[in-house]
């Protein structure tokens, strides 16, 4: 009976996915891009992270994706300390837990859309036949089922940044990690790719994605907000916290 409690308890406490404290990181050369963040993401949010240019967000969203290693404080995903863990064990969790998006599409020319998207599985240890199966899967899913064979410049650039989508969550990683995912489309595109977003959180996937634009950010559900490398506001725009 109380097991049975305590597994109920269990099971529905959302997991921390991102969790940091105190990060600091300093370029060489002496610009501090952020200023003692501290940051915790729970399993199925989606939030925007907004603020002026160079104010850190890139930054940001380089040190919780683990492409990047903090100078001082300290980044845990998925229960993971980032600090103890080698470049290699890094890579490894960065390949299992988390998926990117960026501004420019970062597609490689001159393979199919279907491939590309099967990068995103290339270290899953899958066999390449799983792993193509998988991306026409998932590119039915962003609603290019009809451009597996296509290559990036055949693509217009809203289908690219689709395709882009599908190679970072083809993995079902725990977090998808999205910067300026909407910068080089059109409004129509942007709309569509925001879209994309909320119905991969809606099936569970918990996104970070960061924004320059006010009405984008204004329909996420949460806000975070960056100036001069500090967390200035965290907003929940429904007013409370979900969780
Ligand atoms: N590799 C680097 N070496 C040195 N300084 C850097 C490096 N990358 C970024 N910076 C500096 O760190 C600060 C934060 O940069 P960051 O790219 O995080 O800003 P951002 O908020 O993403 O801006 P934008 O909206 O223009 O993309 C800036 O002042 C920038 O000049
Ligand atoms: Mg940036």
């Amino acid at each position: 009976m109380t097991d049975t409690i305590v597994e109920t308890v269990r099971t529905r406490m959302p997991a921390r996915v991102v969790e940091l404290k105190g990060v600091t990181k300093e370029y060489p050369g002496g610009v501090t891009a952020l200023r003692g963040v501290g940051l915790t993401v729970m399993e199925g949010e989606l939030l925007g992270i907004v603020g002026p240019s160079g104010s850190g967000k890139s930054t940001l969203l380089h040190i919780v994706g683990t492409l990047d290693r903090p100078t001082a404080g300290t980044v845990a995903i998925a229960g993971h300390d980032v600090s103890k863990l080698s470049d290699r064990a890094l890579s490894a969790l960065r390949s299992r837990h988390i998926g990117f998006v960026f501004q420019s599409f970062h597609l490689v020319p001159g393979i199919s859309a279907r491939d590309n998207v099967a990068e995103g599985l290339l270290y899953s240890g899958l066999p390449r036949g799983e792993r193509r199966r998988r991306a026409a899967e998932a590119l039915g899913r962003v609603g290019l089922g009809d451009r597996v064979h296509h290559k990036p410049h055949e693509l217009s650039g809203g289908q690219k940044q689709r395709v882009a989508i599908a190679r970072a969550v083809v993995g079902e990683p725990d977090l998808l990690l999205a910067d300026e995912p909407t910068g080089a489309l059109d409004t129509a595109s942007g709309e569509a790719v925001m879209e994309l977003l909320h119905d991969l959180n809606a099936d569970g996937a918990t996104i970070a994605v960061i924004t320059h634009d006010h009405e984008i950010a204004a329909s996420l559900p949460r806000q975070v907000r960056i100036r001069d490398g500090e967390v200035v506001a965290d907003v929940w725009n429904t007013g409370r916290r979900p969780r």
